[in-house]
């Protein structure tokens, strides 16, 4: 199979996380026979430097022409420490997922059970916990009008959804159900929030639809807490943009580490797939990141954009196999920690 992969690095630790996946799909495809074409793309603060755009329109293109997206990280500590910058990093990522209409993220949450020790909640609550965060991703408080007042002393951010924007997310969802364990909690803040009674009325109404699954609603506040408290009860998430971002990071502590973290963005064009953690810049280029978010995101990419089901079980296999062995970057290991690449070296010898 012959594919072509937009390969782009962004900000901070980006670049060498990057690398290490690249240099895992370029195994599998000697392995099986493949041929894949990495081309590079701008994104982010670096874009900015070198072109003024956070996501540059040829960036765009080369997105729109490639079978798959590999995306690393994107900030920069410069434009954090300046509420007033007008262009900033992070919009290069909002105008792509927005331009390329990824509008549901998937998250999938679980532990390999090597790593059981590294996670700060008890092992008996997470041991075999497995759910997947499905994140509605251009609409909500992250799209919708933004502004300040004529004095400058106010400001607003206005969610907003459409039934249509629920129901393309909720879709996906319910479709993901019926091949997992068939039960999704929709997690929103229905008590207090316009948006999210239209979020529970069109999915009640589109449940009709799929009786085998079940499904129940949640708060966000008591959401929060049931996941670290029991996360076991959960299969699905479905939620919108804004909820789905934070509790991916704190459903991370489960993972061990947020290094560990891949996921999926998909949509009507070309997917994306990134690690859910940012750019890390303290680390960039010490070649102390974990690799392991990003390599399983190749991995999700081999599998749901390539149908490349074998190569990309290939890929976690050799991942759980390092981890086995007791080898991981510093965030996962205590003693003899490895560097990125030489973590990205131990799983290419497993695959
Ligand atoms: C994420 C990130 C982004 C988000 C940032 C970098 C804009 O936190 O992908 O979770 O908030 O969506
Ligand atoms: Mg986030």
């Amino acid at each position: 199979m012959k594919k072509n992969i937009a390969v782009l690095p962004g900000d901070g630790v980006g670049p060498e996380i990057i690398n290490e996946s690249i240099r895992i799909l370029k195994k599998i495809a000697e392995k099986f026979h493949h041929q894949f074409i990495f081309t590079e793309g701008l994104i982010g603060s670096i874009a900015i430097d070198k072109t003024g755009s956070p996501y540059p329109k040829e960036t765009h293109r080369l997105c729109l022409n490639s079978g798959a997206i590999l995306f690393g990280a994107i900030g920069h500590p410069k434009y954090d420490n300046d509420p007033k910058a007008k262009i900033r990093p992070e919009q290069g990522l909002l105008e792509m997922r927005r331009s390329l209409d990824l509008y549901a993220n998937l998250r999938p949450i679980n532990i390999f059970s090597s790593l059981i020790n590294k996670s700060p909640i008890k092992k008996e609550v997470i041991k075999n916990v497995n759910f997947i965060v499905v994140r509605e991703l251009t609409g909500g408080i992250y799209f919708g009008k933004k502004g300040r007042s004529k004095d400058r002393k106010s400001a607003f951010d206005i969610c907003k959804y459409s039934k249509k924007e629920i129901v393309r997310v909720a879709k996906i969802a319910f479709n993901l159900a019926l091949k997992r364990n068939k039960r999704i909690t929709v997690v929103d803040k229905a008590n207090v929030l316009e948006t999210s009674r239209l979020w529970r009325e069109t999915v009640q109404q589109l449940a009709v639809q799929y009786p085998t699954v079940k499904i129940n609603f949640m708060f966000i506040d008591n959401a929060s807490m049931q996941i670290i408290k029991n996360p076991k009860q959960f299969d699905i998430i479905l939620t919108e943009n804004m909820f789905g971002d934070i509790l991916t990071d704190e459903a991370s502590v489960i993972a061990g580490s947020i290094g560990m973290l891949p996921s999926a963005s998909i949509g009507n064009t070309v997917s994306l797939y990134e690690p859910i953690h940012g750019s890390y810049p303290k680390a960039a280029g010490c070649n102390t990141a974990n690799p392991i978010g990003t390599i399983l995101s190749a991995a999700m990419m081999l599998d749901y954009s390539f149908g490349l089901k074998k190569e990309s079980k290939t890929v976690i296999n050799a991942v759980e196999k390092t981890l086995e062995q007791g080898f991981g970057t510093k965030d996962i290991v205590d003693k003899n920690s490895l560097s990125t690449s030489e973590l990205g070296n131990a799983i290419i010898s497993f695959i």
